[in-house]
């Protein structure tokens, strides 16, 4: 063997070392005590109690963002602007479900086993805009909640506009 293959071989075996190394490690056959303090602080688990009960005071994220007892009453007047914004809320946020006229007759209407209300009929127009702004919040049967589309503001334009459509 020449100076120059023996050299070779050393350069290939250097090479070499560390991928027969790091498996060593890696597959647990040298074992180094790695510091979890994460996993050994005291805390509790999933799944685990006791449980804490949240700050005095602590906002709900999940939810109806209503307090039960105050049933909500609206503080906004059904005027042109609101008018105007809710007709645009309306038909992005509850025609395709609703249908353009509030019939209940919209693209994805029959997709549900119990079908999207008719706005119009007098079953709904006798409910309090409360109601009908919960019914937004918090969903109703398959009606999923839109609480994350519509700010309160948007929720009561849409409510104001839905009065107007004129019934069936
Ligand atoms: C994804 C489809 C869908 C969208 C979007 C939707 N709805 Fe509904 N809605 C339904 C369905 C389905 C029902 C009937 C649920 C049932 O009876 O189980 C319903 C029921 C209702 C009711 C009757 C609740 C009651 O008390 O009887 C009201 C009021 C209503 N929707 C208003 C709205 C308004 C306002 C919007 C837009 C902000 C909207 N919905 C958007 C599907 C939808």
């Amino acid at each position: 063997m020449t100076e120059r293959q023996k050299r070779g071989l050393v350069i290939i075996a250097l090479v070499l070392i560390p991928f027969i190394i790091g498996p060593l490690f890696t597959y647990e056959v040298i074992k180094i005590p790695f510091l979890t303090d994460m996993a050994e602080q005291p805390s509790v688990g999933s799944q685990e109690g006791p449980r804490k009960l949240p700050p005095a005071r602590a906002v709900p994220v999940q939810g109806i963002s209503v307090i039960p007892e105050e049933f909500p009453v609206k503080p906004i007047p059904a005027d042109e602007v609101s008018l105007q914004r809710g007709e645009i809320l309306y038909s992005i946020h509850c025609q395709i479900c609703h249908g353009e006229l509030g019939q209940g007759d919209g693209p994805l209407a029959e997709y549900f086993e119990r079908t999207p209300q008719n706005l119009t009929t007098d079953q709904i127009t006798a409910e309090f805009d409360g109601s009908v702004y919960l019914t937004i919040v918090q969903g109703f049967g398959q009606m999923p909640s839109l609480a994350e589309s519509l700010t309160p503001r948007e929720r009561w334009d849409v409510i104001n506009y839905v009065r107007t459509l004129p019934p069936r």
